[in-house]
Formats: structure tokens, C-alpha cells, sequence
């Protein structure tokens, strides 16, 4: 008897989670009869040998190699233990596999490399979670599920934006960043390589980019409310990728089937560019200024950005469009993929209001207000990215002012209104809602988690829908999440911040959405948390930990409510100071805050097993929660 579980109508059926494999993103279709295949004491593959498949298969065989102790052995034909073979399916598309495990072994099709390679992390994931133990680990039953399935993602843009500008990271962690993507069928890395804290990539015309733009003072803390400068301070922290490093990741991408898409952030968050060459700028001064090191320069308290010191290009001044296509010419010569993303956000335009040259600009060329010369400048610069032979794709903002070119992509990261208009106006659109995508933002409480902005749940990731109702999906190239790096410090942080939220990302991307089930992604992440265990990969812990809402009734006593983020958990709690474990009071409904107390202590259970960390939350946090 076949034990079906047949995932394309998962919503209606679902069998215990322990008999199911825990794939992430979960297979547009999977069966999965009743038995495992057990691997020999002699592993074989077999499959057809190119360049193309080389990375694949040293993935399998090293992880084979390391964990299990075991031979194996690359076979260019006949049977094997793991057979791969390149097919022509339709069905399939250019990224889509088979993979079938039955008593004979295992076999992954497809039409293409990059759906083998998929279905060689698929195959990974079948495998006990010991496959990510970089030594032998003695006692596994080395067998995996007999499984019958087919995949094919649902958008061909599936990617994660790394922010390497703010903070910067060694060409090595960028390497490990595309590893770490491709485990979960994420293809395309947007590099967000300028900011006003660095530029990182070398570009000839300009050697002060780098020389100068690529580094600031070390400043260690919380990023934005670090002291300013001194004049003595060594600008000495930071670094940037030279042309031949650059080279270097687009072929490692390459090999993993990840594209990378460049992003030059344009004409705000350009101190670093200023700071290196201030005849891009029209503000008196600018010969002055320095690359920011993480110290306030930017009033965002009337809700668009003021700049304190003027970190824009000068739209109205000649050198900049003879920079950008001096940048551009060469930026469009090393990466191969044909978009170039110009950013476009957040472009502060308090100094241009009033700027004699800009003014005479807007005289000239009919230009009403500020948003309009923002857009002539856009228009200006996607002249510039068509002549290298690239399409230009920029953030939102770039549709203010009116007069986007046709042929030039969106990015919509304030929400998805962007992207709705945009495909509305007939551009492709990438979906980068902060809301859901932005994987830097907290993923808890505040009380627990290190600061950022706001919080941004695994839930609310999850919840992430590239395709709102009443969009032409046709124009929906698809999404990514974004790691913005303001408070990165490390990389064990930066994988803290991404997992787990990316797993529920890359399952938004890939998977039909029908095939989406919040508790059974929950146990499958639980899953996973125990495979990064293996495999000494940091991640949050924040799903467990209860979401808080505080408010006052009118005689001014507060009131705490606490709710799960997942199911199956109990919410524990103290006011006296001491640590709850599972012996305290539950929470249900609303909890009362005892007028005396200065504290509330909570955590979370699964029966006796504690689950993340307890949180801490003084009266005074309370008070001003419940305002
Ligand atoms: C952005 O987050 N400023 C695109």
C-alpha cells in the first residue's frame, strides 16, 4: 500500500509530519510510498559529466564523502546508487526535476543542469539531518524515503539582496552567502555594492571610489546613533572587491546557477561616492565631507528623508552623467546578467529645493518640482544602462515624477503599492514588500531581539505573496528577501537574521501557493533548525517567543496579552522577578499587571521542554507600550 500524501492538495489532507519528508521549499508535487532506500556501503553516481554540473555534483559527493564515511564514486554510465540524467520534459521547464527514490535507488531528471542541481539539494534534504555533519557520524541509518516527485518553481526571480555597502564583507562571505541560497533554490543575488557608509567595487575610471569611498571609522554599537568622526579617528575600516574579485563571484554564481544583479544606489545614498569625488555634487562644502561611519545624518522625522549634509549626485551638473557612464560602462562589463538596479530610494531632496543650479535645471527643462528632476535624472541614467546593453531596474521611487522608459523594471519595497502601479504602467516588477522581505528587520519582540527598525515575524515572511489580486502575474518576475547591513556586524549575525525567515521566503517563491500550510511549514522549519544545528549554522529562535500586547484600562491598570506565533506552545509568566519555567501561571486572555510590580518575566514551553528565551519587560517598557 502506497502511504500518498499528495502535496498539491495539502490544504485538505495531511498525514503526521514525521512520515512526510521535510523539504523546504515544499515540491509543486510529491507521493511518497511506504518504504527507504537504503545507501550501500559503496556509493555510486552516475550522470552526464559538464563544467556546468561540476559544483552539483562535488556538493553530493562531499557531503556523501564527509558524513557517512563512506566510498563514493562518479560513474559515466549504468547503474548506480544516485542516477542523474538530463531529459526533455516539457513539463519540467528550465529549472524544474523529477526525483524518484524506490528500491532500486535514486534518480533526479531534468532538462537542464540547474534542475539536476535542484534536485541534488532536494536529494540532500531526504537524507538524515547528520548529511550536514562536516565528520563521519557513526550510527545513521543512511537510507532515504522512497519519494516521487516533480518541481517546478513558481517565479523565475528568486532572490536575496546582500547589503555590502553599510558593512562590509570579505569576498568569502559572499561566496558562503550564495551556498547558503542555493541550499533553499534561491537563483539570483542582487549586490547592493554603494552607500553613503562605502563603495565596494572597484572602478578604474575612478580610483578614489575605493581608495577613499571604501572606508570610514570603525564604530561599534548601535548603527545611527554612533558619535560623530573625529578629525583623528583612522578611516581604515571597511574594504571593497577588486575587478578580478569581482569576476571571481560571478563565476561562483555561476557554477550555482545564482545570476548577480548590481546594484550602483543612486542619486541619494551617494555619500561615499561625494566623499571621494566632490565635484559630483553641487552644494558648497562637499569637498568637506567624509564617508558616514554610522553617525546620524539624516532627519527622517517629517517622514521623508532630509539630508543634514547632502549625500546626492547633482542632477543638474554634466559630470555626474559622464561618471555614471564611465560606472556603468565598466560595472555592465563585469557582470553578465542584464539588469543593472541603480537604486533610486530614498533620495533626500531638501538641498535640491533649493540649489541655484538645480533651479536653473528645472527652468530649462520644464521641471515643476524636485520629483520631477529626480525622474529627469532617471531617465537620463537609464539612457546610459541601455547603451551598455542592460536593462535598468531601480526601487519605487523611481516611479515619482511620471516618465519611467518603458523596459525599465521595478523594485517595490515601500509595500507592494509600487509594484501594482508599476504593472499597471505595463513594468516588470520585483516584490521586496518591507513588510514581509526585509530580513534584517527584528524578528521578535524588541525586548529580546537586537534593534532595528521594527519587527518583521516569520509569519509575516510566510505570509509573503509576490502576486496581489488584481496584478497581471505575467509581469510579477517574482521577489527576494533583503539583508540590509546597517546592524551587521559579522556574518554568524547576518545568518541569525536570515534564517529562518528566508525559508519561509524561499517557499513563497518557489511553491504554488496552494501548497502552503503555516503548521506544517512550522514543523518543517523545526526540522531544519536541527539540520543548521549540524551543520553549526546560527539562527533565531524568535517563533517561539510570545508577541506582546500591553494595553491600560481607564482607571490606568495594565493589562498584558500574549499570543503564540506558533501552536502547541504555553506562555509562562512572573512579576516577581524570579525566572518562570513551566510550573507558573499560563497566560490567557489578559494578564494583570500587579500594581507593584517592577518586571514581567515570560517564556515559553512545549510540555516541560523550554522553547527560546525568556523575555524581560520592565514596568516603565510597559507603561510606554500601553500608550
Ligand atoms: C530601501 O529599503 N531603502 C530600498
Amino acid at each position: 500500500m502506497k502511504k500518498i500524501i499528495a502535496l498539491f492538495c495539502l490544504g485538505l489532507s495531511f498525514v503526521s509530519s514525521a512520515q512526510i519528508p521535510s523539504i523546504i521549499p515544499i515540491p509543486s508535487q510529491a507521493v511518497y510510498p511506504t518504504g527507504k532506500f537504503s545507501l550501500p556501503t559503496s556509493i555510486s553516481i552516475s550522470g552526464p559529466y559538464d563544467a556546468q554540473l561540476k559544483v552539483g555534483y562535488a556538493t553530493l559527493v562531499g557531503k556523501l564523502k564527509s558524513a557517512t564515511g563512506r566510498s563514493v564514486t562518479l560513474k559515466s554510465s549504468g547503474t548506480a546508487s544516485i542516477q542523474l540524467q538530463i531529459v526533455n520534459n516539457a513539463k519540467l521547464g528550465a529549472e524544474g526535476y523529477e526525483l524518484q527514490v524506490n528500491a532500486k535507488g535514486v534518480a533526479i531528471k531534468a532538462n537542464k543542469y540547474a534542475g539536476l542541481f535542484y534536485g541534488i539539494q532536494t536529494l540532500l534534504q531526504l537524507l538524515p539531518k547528520e548529511i550536514e555533519s562536516k565528520t563521519v557520524v557513526k550510527g545513521v541509518q543512511w537510507a532515504i524515503p522512497y519519494a516521487q516527485i516533480t518541481d517546478t518553481p513558481r517565479f523565475a526571480w528568486r532572490g536575496q539582496m546582500f547589503d555590502v555597502a553599510r558593512h562590509f564583507f570579505s569576498k568569502e562571505d559572499v561566496k558562503k552567502f550564495i551556498d547558503d541560497m542555493v541550499e533553499y533554490k534561491y537563483n539570483l543575488l542582487h549586490f547592493h555594492l554603494t552607500d553613503d557608509e562605502g563603495w565596494r567595487i572597484e572602478i578604474k575610471s575612478y580610483p578614489n571610489l575605493t581608495k577613499k569611498g571604501a572606508y570610514n571609522v570603525k564604530k561599534e554599537g548601535r548603527f545611527t546613533t554612533f558619535s560623530k568622526p573625529e578629525p583623528n579617528e583612522p578611516r581604515t575600516y571597511g574594504g571593497f572587491y577588486t575587478q578580478e574579485d569581482i569576476k571571481e563571484l560571478v563565476k561562483y554564481g555561476q557554477e550555482r546557477f545564482v545570476n548577480i544583479v548590481p546594484e550602483i544606489d543612486v542619486p541619494g545614498h551617494s555619500m561615499a561616492a561625494v566623499a571621494s569625488y566632490p565635484e559630483l555634487s553641487c552644494t558648497p562644502g562637499a569637498d568637506k565631507y567624509e564617508v558616514i561611519s554610522g553617525e546620524p545624518f539624516i532627519d527622517w522625522s517629517h517622514g521623508h528623508p532630509e539630508a543634514l549634509q547632502d549625500n546626492t549626485l547633482c542632477p543638474a551638473n554634466e559630470k555626474v552623467y559622464t561618471f555614471l557612464d564611465k560606472v556603468m560602462g565598466e560595472v555592465a562589463s563585469l557582470f553578465p546578467y542584464e539588469y543593472i538596479h541603480m537604486g533610486g530610494d530614498e533620495c533626500p531632496k531638501n538641498y535640491w529645493d533649493k540649489n541655484p543650479e538645480i533651479l536653473a535645471l528645472r527652468a530649462r527643462e520644464g521641471l515643476k518640482n524636485s520629483q520631477e528632476v529626480q525622474a529627469y535624472f532617471v531617465r537620463r541614467l537609464e539612457k546610459i544602462i541601455t547603451s551598455k546593453g542592460k536593462r535598468m531596474l531601480g526601487w519605487d521611487e523611481i516611479l515619482e515624477g511620471g516618465g519611467l522608459p518603458k523596459g525599465t523594471a521595478v523594485m517595490s519595497w515601500r509595500g507592494i503599492a509600487g509594484g501594482v502601479e508599476a504593472a499597471k504602467l505595463g513594468h516588470e516588477v520585483v516584490m521586496t514588500p518591507n513588510n514581509n522581505v526585509y530580513v534584517d528587520l527584528m524578528q521578535g519582540d524588541k525586548a529580546i531581539e537586537p534593534p532595528v527598525y521594527k519587527t518583521v515575524r516569520l509569519a509575516d515572511s510566510y505570509a509573503f505573496n509576490p502576486v496581489p489580486a488584481g496584478v497581471d502575474a505575467k509581469l510579477v518576475k517574482g521577489g527576494q528577501a533583503n539583508m540590509w547591513s546597517e546592524q551587521l556586524f559579522n556574518y554568524r549575525h547576518l545568518q541569525y537574521m536570515m534564517w529562518p525567515r528566508a525559508l519561509a521566503i524561499s517557499e513563497s517563491l518557489w511553491s504554488p501557493n496552494e501548497n502552503k500550510n503555516w503548521d506544517n511549514f512550522i514543523g518543517r522549519v523545526e526540522d531544519h533548525m536541527a539540520r543548521f544545528d549540524v551543520a553549526d549554522k546560527k539562527y533565531a529562535p524568535s517563533m517561539y517567543e510570545a508577541i506582546v500586547n500591553v494595553s491600560k484600562n481607564a482607571k490606568g491598570e495594565l493589562f498584558v496579552e500574549l499570543k503564540n506565533e506558533i501552536s502547541g506552545l504555553q506562555i509562562h509568566y512572573s512579576f516577581d522577578n524570579s525566572y518562570p519555567d513551566h510550573h507558573y501561571p499560563t497566560a490567557t486572555g489578559l494578564v494583570a499587571v500587579p500594581k507593584d510590580a517592577e518586571l514581567m518575566r515570560i517564556v515559553s514551553y512545549r510540555g516541560n521542554e523550554m522553547k527560546g528565551r525568556t523575555m524581560n519587560i520592565s514596568r516603565v517598557e510597559l507603561e510606554k507600550r500601553a500608550k
